[in-house]
């Protein structure tokens, strides 16, 4: 081809001796070569890597890339990794007895966090993200129990739930004194008025002597003579001042009346007996467990 260079005038620059409209020339202005190398770097690479890497889909999957990675492949190496740092933790926490674990500074720090994650996951739709709890979901964070507080207690009750339907489940409930009818209307009241008095909430002074001859002959039996409650009942303590069900003369009747029977699951079969170990230590720990 060929080619008239010749130099522009105004600006110094050789031409391409390309002419437009009679005098319009084109100036010839190379891309830069530093710029061009990294083009083709970049091309040469992008090549590697389609060959390397997977990369182009194909209408069933993809080319998978000559050295096999895959995101799917790492995260299984990283889950095994992981797997396998736990696994002594893990063995562990199913031979030792909770007071031994609780010693076991380390293996704490393991339980706790596992702990706090299968809480979130499994527990906290009942008892709140902090296990504060909701009326009739009992505060996990308190030191009050209905079933008991030591490590071996919680982890009983979470295995086998309360009035859950398993076999090993925790029994027994509140009875319906007023829907039965074994007490009226005004002995309920009265035994409100009584109940009530016992964490400090005065009411008339002659009601509660009446609700108190009351209590003694229907209450005592599960709520013990003080009305401290009874765990292996799982009647709460009704003398301080901590309610499941609302510390309102009105709730305390109605709880009278109709009766309660709250009801936690059974997490036997659900979760694997280490992870419900970590589970009652963790909730242990929460409450400044007994
Ligand atoms: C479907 C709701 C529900 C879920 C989910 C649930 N709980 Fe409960 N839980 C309850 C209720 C209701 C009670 C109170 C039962 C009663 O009144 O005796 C309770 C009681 C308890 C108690 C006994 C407290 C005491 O004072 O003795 C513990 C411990 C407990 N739950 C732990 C857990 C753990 C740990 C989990 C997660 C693995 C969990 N709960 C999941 C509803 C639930
Ligand atoms: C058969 C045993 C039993 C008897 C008898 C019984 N209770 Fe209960 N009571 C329970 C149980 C169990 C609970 C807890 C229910 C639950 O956790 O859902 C309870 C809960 C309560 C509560 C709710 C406490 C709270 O924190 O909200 C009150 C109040 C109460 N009982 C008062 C009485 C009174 C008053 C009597 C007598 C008239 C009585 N109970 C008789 C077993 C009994």
């Amino acid at each position: 081809m060929t080619v008239h260079k010749e130099i522009d005038a105004v600006t110094g620059t050789e031409t391409t001796g390309h002419v437009w409209d009679g005098d319009l020339k084109e100036l010839n202005k190379p891309l830069p070569r530093w710029w061009l190398t990294v083009l083709y770097s970049c091309i040469v690479w992008a090549i590697g890597y389609w060959v390397a890497y997977p990369a182009w889909p194909l209408i069933d999957g993809y080319t998978q890339g000559m050295l096999g990675y895959s995101q799917r492949s790492e995260v299984a190496k990283d889950v095994a990794a992981a797997k396998e740092a736990q696994a002594k933790f893990v063995a562990a926490i199913a031979e030792r007895a909770p007071a031994d674990i609780e010693k076991d500074a380390d293996l704490m720090e393991f339980v706790l966090r596992g702990g706090a994650t299968q809480f979130a996951n499994n527990c906290a739709p009942c008892h709140g993200r902090g296990a504060q709890g909701f009326k009739g979901y009992p505060n996990l964070n308190d030191d009050d129990w209905l079933w008991g507080g030591t490590d071996e207690n919680i982890e009983r009750t979470v295995r086998y739930g309360i009035r859950s339907g398993h076999a090993e489940s925790r029994e027994s409930a509140m009875p319906r004194f007023g829907i039965d009818q074994i007490l009226t209307s005004a002995q309920i009241s009265d035994t409100a008025t009584f109940v009530l008095s016992l964490s400090g909430t005065a009411g008339d002074p002659a009601a509660a002597e009446r609700g108190k001859v009351v209590f003694a002959e229907q209450c005592v039996a599960c709520h013990g003579a003080e009305g401290k409650g009874t765990l292996e009942m799982g009647a709460p303590n009704l003398t301080d001042g901590i309610w499941l069900y609302g510390g309102g003369k009105a709730d305390v009747e109605e709880t009278i009346r109709t009766g309660r029977g709250g009801v936690m699951p059974a997490w036997d079969g659900k979760l694997d007996p280490v992870t419900i170990k970590m589970l009652a230590i963790y909730v242990h720990a929460l409450g400044g467990g007994k």
